[in-house]
């Protein structure tokens, strides 16, 4: 099959390209013609440590198959670092990437302060701080596409992942955010839950399971939201062993009550039932149908409120 989705011309920034799902993104946008930025700490799954041979080693394997690629070994908490890296080299930054990530597993009764600022800094803070300082430059541009890696443990959460999974959700919020405020610039902001072998999942996942979730089984979700034809914005994807997957929110009809009255716990728990039940549900996709909804039961138009 010949490949319709190019990037000739764009400057593709890959967080945590030096191994595992970064690495599979990244070789394949080089290999459809962008100039990739292979940004990778080179450190332990756990965090701490520092190689510079981990990106410029998949920088080299860019080279040698014809195409466009420069190392950088920053943390992606000096995302302003790595934004310039791609400015400097490429003049410009189209994509981003956000993929490094850490795991500080532990049950919550022994999670201490350090596992818990730690995932939030690498995920959450990382994935801002790349966003944040490429961000202007998308806007200026009217053009750009991004993909935050969240985790199925933050959309359901996970047991010994209360750290991973606050900040994997959290960056779902995030980009929910920025699908709004991007949209009119032409900025579309994704989320990907993948599943695939890789350091981080080798530990926990039995062989077989590891060798048919190929990290290059989640890329091509990553190519298809970052190419140019890509319009959708603000969704969240499950992905991996070749499934692909969209989540959505579903919200009850819920139960409604006069707030001039107001209503006790007892009416609640006799309404219970209404509460919970998933007969005639929505899909919101925006704030609108809980503004229409609540200002309906106070008498107030809140559609015009900013959210
Ligand atoms: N593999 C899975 O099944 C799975 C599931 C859900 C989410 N994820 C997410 O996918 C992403 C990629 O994970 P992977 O499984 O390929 O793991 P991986 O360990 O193979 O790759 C992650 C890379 O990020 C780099 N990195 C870590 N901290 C960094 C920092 N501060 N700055 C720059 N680079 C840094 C590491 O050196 C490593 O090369 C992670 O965000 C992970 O949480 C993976």
């Amino acid at each position: 099959m010949t490949d319709t989705l190019n990037f000739e011309g764009r400057v593709v920034i890959v967080t945590g390209a030096g191994n595992g799902l970064g690495k599979s993104h990244a070789l394949e946008f080089a290999r459809r013609g962008a100039k990739v930025v292979i940004n990778d700490l080179g450190g332990a799954t756990s965090g701490g440590g520092r190689d510079s041979a981990v990106a410029q080693k998949v920088v080299d394997e860019i080279k040698a198959a014809g195409g466009e690629a420069v190392a950088n070994g920053d943390s992606v908490e000096d995302g302003e670092k790595i934004v310039q890296c791609a400015l400097d080299t490429f003049g410009q930054v189209d994509v981003v990437v956000n993929n490094a990530g850490i795991l500080r597993d532990a049950t919550f009764h022994k999670m201490t302060q350090e596992d818990w600022e730690l995932i939030q800094k690498v995920h959450l803070g990382g994935s801002f701080a790349v966003t944040r300082a490429a961000w202007p430059h998308m806007r200026e541009a009217g053009y750009g596409r991004v993909i935050m890696t969240a985790s199925g443990a933050g959309v359901y959460g996970n047991f010994g992942q209360a750290n991973y999974s606050a900040a994997k959700l959290g960056l779902h919020g995030l980009a929910q955010t920025l699908a709004i405020e991007g949209a009119g610039k032409g900025i579309f902001v994704n989320t990907i839950a993948p599943i695939a072998a890789s350091r981080l999942t080798e530990s926990v996942m039995p062989p077989a399971m590891l060798e048919g979730l190929k990290p290059e089984l989640v890329t091509p979700l990553a190519i298809k939201l970052c190419h140019e034809s890509n319009t959708d914005t603000g969704q969240l994807f499950e992905v991996g062993g070749g499934w692909v997957s969209r989540l959505r929110w579903e919200q009850t009809q819920g139960a409604r009550f006069n707030p001039a009255q107001g209503f006790s716990a007892e009416q609640l728990a006799d309404e219970w039932d209404t509460v919970q039940s998933f007969e005639g549900a929505g899909h919101p996709k925006d704030m609108m149908n809980t503004l229409k909804v609540v200002g309906e039961l106070i008498g107030v138009d809140l559609s015009l409120s900013k959210q």
